[in-house]
């Protein structure tokens, strides 16, 4: 195996740590970084949102202005004496229109992706789940003159025609920064991912790092180096706690030196410390997020760490990268094509209107703003099969909450609110069931295992929720003037957020939602239970399991044949026809 070694060569230069704050009047006031020798910004879990966030004002920002910012930040805050590196940790498609309106999903998106400059890339598990995205990762960016010593995995490796295996990037990288000419051993590992494609192999990292390589690794560079940094698409915080796993290994091989995580997959803001010289960050999803590190001196005997949530938008990039003008001729460039790629594959085009926003997570599910509650009061109702209700009291409709991917915003509702919302199409199946027994099937699912067929599991609202318990009692924020958004709670505290917002409640999302059934039905009365084609074998197994413990062996046993075809139109196609109602009502 070759070993690729990415040297930057640079000044020597002093690193004082300093801290900023500048604001203007007129805005909430937000809170400042605190600069050190190295300095990170990472982002993560992306999923296609290069192009703003049109109808949410806190994310206003394109990727072309975060390329404007990287370039400011980097001239008017950096400077000379300190570094500047920009990590990102994967799942850069699948969420957006940007990204998979193309007839390669991604084709388009990672071209404008890799303009930013990122000194450390690797992939998540949303590179893995088709062979052409895994091809077009690897080719297009794993091996471009552009990212070829900057790209890194340690294990994941890619599969070539002949059924050969190769690094999914370099195996691990060593960097000397430019300024401050600090030494630092790079890793990089997917969480234990199980159902890539067959063009690529992920070994769990915890086996990988018990490989010969990584001691070998370990041995020559140990005292060579200031630094490790690990770019992970592993959540720092989650019930395997794997991360933390990796970090135990990790430090029998480099018991003293820093050790600097970056995090992905379940898309929160998250920051951990694990020792007195270790520490991860996670900065979120779907470009909401820009995540800032530093050190102060990772050769210190204290250690400082210091980590700030920055929101994707104008005004933090302002404040941060202090300067008046915030549009660099590469950004601008950048935002124009960001533009254009979405007018060529019409995401503009205006399907319809949602007068009040709609959240998955952040109400309750009897909330009337909750999303879920629209589909199950509003939407589903409006579905009509091809089968007559007239041998049956009442149908019951079925759908599973991962199968709906983002929140749904007031404002106009376009061909990329679909991409972002409800992309997925469906068929529905029905069996006809006591009520008895159909009653008791949401409850069953609910109990059981996530489902997940529709959606990739991290999309689930349910798990931004952080695994760990928290380490802090941080107020509610329940302030009118401000907009609701990210009030971080983590290892450091409650202030990690750039921007003072109102708090958010993150209620727990259930498996499966349906809609009520408001007559006063007998037990021994029949209803059609209608649920999603991909749903039929968790909702033949679920009635197999209530009906015999009710009936015992006079139960009878469904089968999977038992579940007949529905007819009627996807969710999907429901939710556009209502945003398109509202829309002719508006302009009524
Ligand atoms: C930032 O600094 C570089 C190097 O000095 C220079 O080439 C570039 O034009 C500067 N960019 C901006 C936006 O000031
Ligand atoms: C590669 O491996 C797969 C699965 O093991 C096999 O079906 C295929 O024939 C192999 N291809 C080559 C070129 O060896
Ligand atoms: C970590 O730092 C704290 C505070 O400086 C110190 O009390 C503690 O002993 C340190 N722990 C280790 C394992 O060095
Ligand atoms: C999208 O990608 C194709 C193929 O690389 C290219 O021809 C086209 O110009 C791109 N469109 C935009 C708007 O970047
Ligand atoms: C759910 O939210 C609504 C609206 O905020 C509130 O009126 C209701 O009391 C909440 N229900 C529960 C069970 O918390
Ligand atoms: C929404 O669509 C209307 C046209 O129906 C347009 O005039 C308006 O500018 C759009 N609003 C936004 C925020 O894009
Ligand atoms: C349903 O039950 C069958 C038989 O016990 C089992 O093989 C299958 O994996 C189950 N399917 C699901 C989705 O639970
Ligand atoms: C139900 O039917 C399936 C397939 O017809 C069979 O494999 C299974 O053993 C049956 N279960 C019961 C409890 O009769
Ligand atoms: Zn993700
Ligand atoms: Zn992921």
């Amino acid at each position: 195996m070759k070993w690729n070694f990415a040297l930057s060569v640079g000044a020597v230069a002093a690193f004082p740590t300093q801290f900023f704050s500048l604001w203007q009047n007129d805005e909430p006031q937000l809170r400042g970084l605190e600069l050190g020798k190295i300095n990170f910004l990472h982002t993560t879990d992306t999923h296609g949102w290069l192009g703003s966030h049109l109808t949410q004002n806190d994310y206003d920002a394109d990727w072309g202005d975060f390329l404007s910012f990287v370039e400011l930040f980097r001239n008017n805050t950096i400077g000379e004496d300190r570094d500047l590196l920009l990590v990102d940790t994967g799942d850069k498609r699948d969420g957006n229109g940007i990204s998979d309106a193309t007839e390669l999903v991604g084709q388009n998106s990672s071209q404008i992706f890799n303009e930013i400059d990122y000194d450390i890339l690797t992939l998540g598990n949303h590179e893995l789940y088709t062979p052409e995205g895994t091809e077009l990762e690897y080719r297009n960016t794993v091996l471009s003159e552009k990212f070829k010593n900057k790209y890194v995995s340690s294990n994941v490796e890619y599969v070539d025609a002949n059924n050969r295996t190769f690094p999914f990037g370099n195996k691990f990288l060593y960097i000397t920064t430019k300024n401050t000419r600090t030494r630092i051993l790079v890793l990089s590992f997917l969480f234990d991912f199980q159902r890539a494609n067959h063009k690529a192999v992920v070994t769990p990292a915890l086996e990988e790092l018990k490989k010969d390589w990584i001691n070998q690794v370990a041995g020559y560079y140990r005292n060579k180096i200031d630094m490790v940094v690990v770019a992970g698409h592993i959540p720092p915080t989650d019930p395997d706690n794997e991360l933390k796993l990796v970090h135990e290994r990790l430090r029998q091989l480099f018991p003293d030196v820093v050790v600097q995580y970056f995090g992905g997959h379940s898309h929160i803001r998250d920051f951990v410390r694990f020792d007195n010289k270790s520490t991860c960050l996670q900065s979120g999803k779907f470009a909401e997020t820009v995540g800032f590190l530093s050190i102060d001196d990772p050769n210190s005997k204290d250690v400082k760490f210091f980590r700030r949530y920055i929101d994707f938008n104008k005004r933090s990039f302002r404040f941060h990268s202090m300067s008046k003008n915030i549009f660099t001729e590469q950004g601008s460039k950048l935002s124009k094509r960001i533009s254009q790629l979405r007018q060529d594959l019409g995401l503009n085009e205006i399907i319809g209107y949602i007068p009040k926003s709609y959240y998955l997570s952040a109400r309750n599910l009897s909330a009337e703003d909750n999303l879920y509650h629209l589909l199950t009061s509003t939407i589903l109702p409006i579905l009509e099969g091809d089968v007559s209700l007239k041998e049956v009291e009442d149908r019951l409709i079925m759908i599973n909450t991962g199968s709906v991917r983002y929140d749904l915003h007031k404002g106009n509702f376009t061909k990329d609110t679909v991409y972002n919302v409800i992309p997925f199409p469906n068929d529905w199946r029905y069996l006809k069931l006591q009520y008895k027994v159909a009653k008791l099937v949401e409850g069953v699912l609910n109990g059981g295992p996530v489902i997940f067929n529709l959606a990739p599991p991290e999309m689930r609202p349910l798990s931004c929720i952080r695994a760990t318990k928290k380490t802090f009692d941080c107020p509610f924020i329940n302030d009118p003037t401000l907009s609701e958004g990210f009030t971080t709670v983590d290892d450091d505290g409650c202030y990690g957020d750039d921007t003072p917002h109102r708090s958010q409640f993150q209620f727990k999302v259930p498996n499966v939602v349906q809609t009520q059934i408001n007559k006063d039905l007998s037990d021994e009365s029949y209803v059609h239970l209608v649920f999603y084609e991909f749903m039929t074998a968790h909702v033949v197994n679920a009635t197999n399991k209530i009906s015999s413990s009710l009936l015992g062996n006079k139960s009878p046993n469904y089968t999977l044949d038992d579940a007949k075809y529905y007819g009627g139109k996807a969710t999907k196609t429901l939710l556009n026809e209502w945003a398109r109602s509202n829309l002719l009502n508006k302009k009524k």
